[in-house]
């Protein structure tokens, strides 16, 4: 049913179910399940995100652009496609109408600014 809001509680079922999926997908699954070994470290880690990016919350504090590059080798931008594919599937499922098309459009804002930063930069 697609119900939920843009709330923590929102952001943190949607993040649960996200990864789930995430880890059985036969291209993006194996990268993860290599690089992430405490998952509900990175699951509560992901909802901060999410929360700081939507919600303002301030919790995350990580650096996105270095620990995507240090998976350079295994990304490509047909993986970004595909990972964009199951975050619009997984929001429109769960997540109220205008909560799914705001998650998305900040998805692929974010995505365009990661893929520049891996496979663009000049310095190598
Ligand atoms: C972390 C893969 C796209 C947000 C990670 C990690 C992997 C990964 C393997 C764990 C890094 C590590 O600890 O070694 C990918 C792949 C993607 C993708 C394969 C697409 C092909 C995205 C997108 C977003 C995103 C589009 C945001 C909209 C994050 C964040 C982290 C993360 C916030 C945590 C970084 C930190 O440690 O602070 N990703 N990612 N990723 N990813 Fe992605």
């Amino acid at each position: 049913q697609a119900g939920l809001g843009m709330d923590d509680s929102g952001l943190g079922q949607l993040v649960d179910a996200f990864y789930a999926r995430i880890r059985q997908d036969e291209a993006l699954g194996p990268i993860f399940n290599d690089a992430v070994d405490d998952w509900p470290e990175h699951i509560g880690k992901l909802t901060d995100f999410w929360s700081s990016v939507m919600l303002g919350s301030g919790r995350y504090k990580g650096q996105p652009v270095p620990a995507h590059r240090k998976h350079r080798d295994r990304i490509s931008p047909a993986l970004f496609d595909r990972w964009l594919a199951l975050w619009a599937r997984t929001t429109d499922e769960m997540m109220l109408p205008e909560v799914a098309s705001a998650l998305q459009e900040k998805a692929g804002r974010i995505a365009e600014s990661l893929q520049l930063a891996l496979f663009f930069r000049l310095d190598g």
